[in-house]
């Protein structure tokens, strides 16, 4: 199968796909997305073999309205309302019962819950509206590899697999869409996101947040969080802090191969590199920084000479917690350590 590229202008021919059951990669404001029409069992089927994704874990559901999801779910309490006004559109995925038999079981990997989510970029939204149906939407990469924040990213995964990619260039956020569970007793983090545990408390009250499940043997609730994720072929470890990069660059030094390095403008600047230092710039805040850690990454993945890749840490506050939850994975738990 070709892949098609679509731009803005070809967007009803790619509506036009996936109302025929075609996979069309989609743009949002966090990743690039790979749609199905989600009332389609055959077409949502299709994604989860282009993805060679395990087919126990759910998808979100893309809408471009709130009138979409009470179609689908049980009931929409006043707070899962307001929730929806405040933070929609935008990167907040909610959790909520569903009526009996609303979605396929291929949608929900088998739960009793669905994932709905309203993206703020408006080609998304355009595009779902075109094809008339809500569309399944997980990021479209290889199951395992950094979820793709260019369209080329996703043509390099995919390409020969699905109908068409939209283009609209590089995504704003560059991490996945925080997911939150209002199907729970209490309203649940399942992953971090631009939407932060503090953007949700004043309307909340209370926020839990599902612990780091590294070392634990316990179910997940989101049953993605299970899988290996974000890892490119290299190692990946975290630099924790500015000082533990000048142990950092003196072990690169000791290195035969080239090491691959993400860090700050400013980290970047403050020392001289070793040769075989492959320096990508996170640019200058932790904005930049979510932007470009998924493309960083994929980068050295098509250097197969760096086996090594050192990333800088962030404070774990705001959009911080979902950059070092992401990192976390790809590193899986590594800290640099200098002897
Ligand atoms: O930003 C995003 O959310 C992107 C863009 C394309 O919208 N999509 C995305 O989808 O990241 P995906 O499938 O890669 O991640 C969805 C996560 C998975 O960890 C999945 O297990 C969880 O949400 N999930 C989906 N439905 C669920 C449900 N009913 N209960 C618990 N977790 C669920
Ligand atoms: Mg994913």
């Amino acid at each position: 199968m070709e892949t098609k590229i679509y731009t803005a202008q070809e967007l009803s021919a790619a509506a036009a796909q996936l109302r025929a059951g075609e996979l069309v990669a989609f743009p949002t404001e966090t990743v690039y997305g790979l749609g199905a029409d989600a009332t389609n069992t055959a077409a949502v089927k299709k994604v989860y073999q282009a993805k060679g994704r395990p087919s126990d874990n759910p998808l979100i559901v893309h809408v471009a309205d709130v009138e979409t999801v009470t179609q689908y779910a049980a009931t929409l309490t006043p707070t899962v309302k307001k929730l929806m006004d405040q933070f929609w559109p935008g990167p907040l995925t909610i959790i909520l019962k569903l009526k009996p038999q609303a979605l396929a079981e291929v949608v929900t990997g088998g739960l009793s819950t669905a994932a709905f989510r309203n993206p703020r970029q408006p080609l998304t939204n355009a595009l779902i509206k075109a094809a008339g149906v809500p569309l399944v939407g997980p990021s479209a990469n290889t199951s395992g590899k950094p979820s793709p924040t260019t369209a080329a990213h996703v043509y390099h995964d995919l390409h020969g697999k699905i109908a068409g990619i939209l283009d609209a260039g590089p995504t704003e956020v560059g991490v996945e869409s925080t997911v939150l569970d209002m199907s729970a007793k209490t309203p649940t983090i399942l992953r971090p996101g631009a939407v932060t545990r503090a953007d949700l408390l004043p309307l909340l009250g209370e926020v839990l947040e599902q612990q780091p499940l590294v070392g634990k043997t316990e179910i997940p609730k989101a049953p993605g969080m299970k899988y290996t994720h974000y890892s490119p072929a290299a190692a990946v470890q975290i630099v924790d802090d500015d000082q533990q990069w000048t142990p950092a660059t003196a072990w690169i030094a000791t290195q035969s191969d080239p090491v691959g390095v993400l860090a700050t403008e400013q980290q970047i600047n403050m020392r001289k590199w070793p040769k075989n230092a492959h320096v990508i710039s996170l640019g200058t805040d932790i904005n930049t920084a979510s932007q470009r850690l998924f493309a960083g990454l994929r980068q050295f993945d098509l250097q197969p000479e760096i086996k090594h890749i050192l990333v800088t840490a962030f404070p774990r506050t705001g959009l911080g917690d979902a950059y070092m939850n992401r990192l976390e994975k790809a590193a899986g738990q590594k800290h640099f350590i200098s002897l």
